[in-house]
């Protein structure tokens, strides 16, 4: 599914949809460059799967944790730009985190570090079209991720 943004309130007003409809062991993963718009969509995403902690750029830090104000869910913020080998990743025991239940995991960067990523997951390609305009690719990757992205598309563009 292809969405152009036009800003960055409309590009976290898209992930908030998608943040809306997770229900809990999604693996989410944003690529694009620098500036992309990365964190943004994130942002957006954790408003609308209700995050009690607004996402912030993790850049120095690979992995944030978030809850709702109620639930035992957490969403892990994990962003992958300072890993300096990918062997680093493994280290992190992400692999037990990654796609279970009561998780959902956004991740930049994660073509730095595929050896952690689940087969399954949602992959979001972001790209510039100009200073203000982005380009944003969804891909579902993984039977379960079909219904997510057809119910994200109705609640995106109402078919
Ligand atoms: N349509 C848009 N969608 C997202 N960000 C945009 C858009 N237009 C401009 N921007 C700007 O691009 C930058 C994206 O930054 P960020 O999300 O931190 O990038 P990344 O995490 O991919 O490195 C922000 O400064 C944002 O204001
Ligand atoms: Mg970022």
């Amino acid at each position: 599914m292809e969405f152009i943004s036009r800003s960055p309130e409309q590009t976290q007003r898209v992930g908030a949809r998608l943040g809306q409809l997770l229900r809990g062991g999604e693996v989410i993963c944003l690529q694009g460059a620098l500036g992309a718009g990365k964190t943004v969509l994130a942002q957006g995403i954790g408003r609308g799967w209700g995050s009690a902690t607004p996402l912030v750029s993790p850049s120095f830090v690979l992995v944030r944790e978030h809850r709702r104000p109620t639930g035992d869910q957490i969403l892990l913020h994990v962003d992958f730009y300072r890993l300096e080998d990918p062997r680093e990743a493994l280290g992190l025991g992400l692999e037990d985190w990654l796609g279970a239940p009561d998780v959902v995991a956004l991740i930049e960067w994660p073509e730095r570090a595929m050896d952690v990523l689940p087969s399954e997951r949602m992959w979001v390609r972001l790209e510039f079209i100009d200073t203000e305009q982005r380009r944003l690719l969804f891909t579902a990757e993984g039977p379960s991720y079909q219904d997510l992205l057809r119910a994200f598309r109705r609640a995106t563009f109402g078919v």
